[in-house]
């Protein structure tokens, strides 16, 4: 049986931001990075299959593979993993996140429909917007997990917002907004995810 590497822990960007920065070896956006665990607070649970697009730099992504160090993180983009070159923090924690991060060269739209698997934290990051953002909020809500929570940044973006409203009202889901840096909306799907979680664990 291939054995699992052991988790390792980083600082904890909620205590010492620039010592998290530093062990993932990134300096982008100390801004988001605060939003980014402000989010992590309100998902209210430890999950344990999360999807992120885009990618972008890697640092959302970066940010969920070591503050859930037994989740698997998967993530896609059209421009590639390396379209914003030596900043891209998540080539530098694998290999050891290897196994647990899985990368797609594509649009959401094309690999959503396509999924089997399930995920318990959606982070929606993408071109924003309306009707692309409307598209991939739907498709990545048909593969979140009763209980489960999708987020996305720029929720000042007023196509992010229409979409992300319409959505919400559609579905009567209750729009929770975190602040800072362009602000985030989240969602959470009605259900028991830790019900899930020991389900799928079997
Ligand atoms: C603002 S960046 C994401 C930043 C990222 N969350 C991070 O932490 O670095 C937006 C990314 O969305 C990607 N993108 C654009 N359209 C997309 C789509 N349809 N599906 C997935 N990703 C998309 C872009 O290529 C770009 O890299």
């Amino acid at each position: 049986m291939k054995k699992r590497n052991r988790p390792i822990t980083y600082p904890d960007p909620a205590d010492d931001l620039a010592a998290w920065m530093d062990a993932v070896q990134t300096e982008d956006f100390p801004a988001f990075v605060e939003l980014l665990v402000r989010i992590r607070k309100a998902i209210g649970f430890t999950p344990e299959r999360i999807l992120d697009f885009g990618y972008g730099w890697g640092i959302s992504a970066a940010m969920w593979l070591t503050s859930f160090p037994e989740a698997t993180v998967y993530c896609c983009d059209p421009l590639g993993q390396y379209k914003y070159g030596k900043t891209d923090p998540v080539s530098k924690l694998c290999p050891r996140c290897q196994e647990r991060f899985t990368f797609v060269h594509c649009e959401a739209e094309m690999v959503l429909p396509c999924l089997k698997r399930t995920f318990d934290f959606i982070f929606v990051d993408a071109d924003h917007e309306y009707p692309s953002t409307l598209v991939q909020i739907g498709l990545a809500w048909d593969r979140l997990e009763p209980g489960g929570v999708m987020s996305g940044h720029d929720w000042d973006m007023p196509d992010v917002r229409r979409a992300v409203t319409e959505f919400a009202k559609v579905n009567e889901l209750v729009i929770r907004e975190v602040s800072g840096d362009h602000g985030a909306w989240l969602v959470r799907k009605a259900g028991d995810v830790e019900k899930k979680q020991q389900e799928l664990k079997g």
